[in-house]
């Protein structure tokens, strides 16, 4: 916290704590990025592959490729796996729009799923019923940081080509979500491709754009190289229509120094999350379990949902989203009081995006996913970051408790 010229001293706290994070590593990124400088070897370096073959060793993946963003990701992953007009894909409402924009892009529909109230991720159970013959893949998003339920999605896919002889693609939208683990291995290793982003805020954040493809397939990864580079197999015969996706050699040197500490930072990130909802806990005068949910009372008519991540799973904590259970008005005014004490909070996201005026060609109406609509009214993001001290968690859960109640 900083004290600032006010004669009360306010606190500020910073969201992502990105210019703390830059002083802490600052020379040996410095470092980094002077010898890239130096080479003046700014496009496919060798610190692209330097930072591949790290991307490969920390995930287990056969398989990493970088490219120029998160949105870049996506869209190669799926000009990998050839979706395009007349296909279609599953994923989540509740998500950046990068995820279904993409989709849309390439001239395949979106189909969205309701999401699981526990972990805000596609809910598998309401999966099966948006199948067609149409369906190409199913894309779940990890959000916030948190893998969606990989098992549970992969027994459909598995039930499909056998009883349908239809074959679906897994593509997860690991943007948020990169170092978390399902069932002790990370996600890359449950699905066909997995995308993350390193845009500045995410948990293994570079300097500007950047994302990576990471697969377990020789084949697709292979397809993939070729189109982050204008589908080219050989300097200037292009094989495929593709894109010019690569990322910088210098976002790549940032984000080498930064995965040195990633694991460190991740741990530092689950602490932050544990100790606000141990604070939460602490704060709230009561229970009440709805649907499996268990609320913190803040006052008779208020409650706040913590976080949870499954047991079988790690997050990344991209996020930490509290829900309160108030009206859209009530948690504006929360926003501004927390703003006036000094306190940035951010909604991940307003507005599903069956509901965003890009998509309303498809038809979707209000009401359509119940589960998302209600809790994009009710989430709130809280400054994380793996640099949240204590004293800061402990007056941002007071703030709260205190202007709820
Ligand atoms: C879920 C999700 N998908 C995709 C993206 C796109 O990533 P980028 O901003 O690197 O293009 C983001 C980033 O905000 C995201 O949160």
């Amino acid at each position: 916290m900083q004290n600032t010229e006010d004669q009360k001293p306010k606190p500020t706290i910073d969201f992502a704590n990105l210019q703390y994070q830059y002083q802490r590593y600052k020379e040996e990124i410095d470092s980094a990025i002077h010898k890239v400088l130096d080479r003046s070897n700014y496009i496919m370096g060798e610190e692209v592959q330097q930072l591949e073959e790290n991307l490969q060793h920390f995930t287990g993946a056969r398989h990493a490729l970088t490219c120029s963003s998160g949105t870049d990701a996506l869209l190669l992953a799926m000009m990998a796996l050839g979706i395009g007009p007349g296909d279609e894909v599953i994923t989540t409402p509740f998500t950046f729009i990068a995820t279904a924009e993409t989709i849309a892009l390439l001239g395949a529909t979106p189909v969205f799923v309701d999401i699981d109230e526990t972990t805000y991720n596609i809910d598998p159970a309401k999966i099966e019923a948006a199948i067609t013959e149409k369906t190409k893949a199913i894309m779940p998003v990890s959000l916030y940081g948190q893998p969606a339920d990989m098992d549970a999605i992969q027994t459909i896919v598995d039930k499909t080509l056998k009883t349908k002889n239809q074959k679906l693609y897994t593509i997860i939208d690991g943007a948020q979500s990169f170092g978390a683990t399902y069932k002790n291995k990370t996600e890359v290793h449950y699905a066909d491709i997995y995308t993350t982003s390193f845009f500045p805020a995410k948990p293994l954040g570079c300097f500007g754009d950047g994302g990576a493809v990471l697969t377990n397939s020789d084949e697709l990864a292979e397809k993939m190289k070729m189109l982050r580079v204008h589908g080219q197999n050989k300097r200037y015969h292009h094989k495929y229509i593709g894109l010019g996706a690569r990322m910088d050699t210098l976002q790549c040197a940032v984000v080498n120094v930064k995965l040195k500490h990633y694991t460190k930072d991740l741990s530092l990130r689950q602490e932050v999350a544990e100790k606000y909802t141990c604070l939460f806990r602490e704060k709230g005068k009561g229970r009440r379990k709805k649907d499996g949910l268990e609320w913190l009372e803040m006052n008779p008519s208020t409650f706040i949902l913590p976080p949870s991540t499954a047991k079988d799973r790690t997050s990344a904590w991209a996020q930490y989203s509290i829900r309160v259970n108030t009206s859209n008005a009530a948690r504006s005014e929360l926003q501004a009081k927390l703003k006036e004490a000094g306190i940035p909070t951010a909604i991940h996201y307003p507005m599903p995006l069956h509901l965003q005026e890009c998509f309303s060609y498809l038809g979707y109406q209000e009401n359509a996913f119940p589960v998302a609509e209600t809790v994009s009214k009710q989430i709130l993001s809280l400054p994380m970051n793996p640099y949240v001290s204590d004293e800061e968690i402990a007056y941002i859960v007071q703030e709260i408790s205190a202007c709820l109640s």
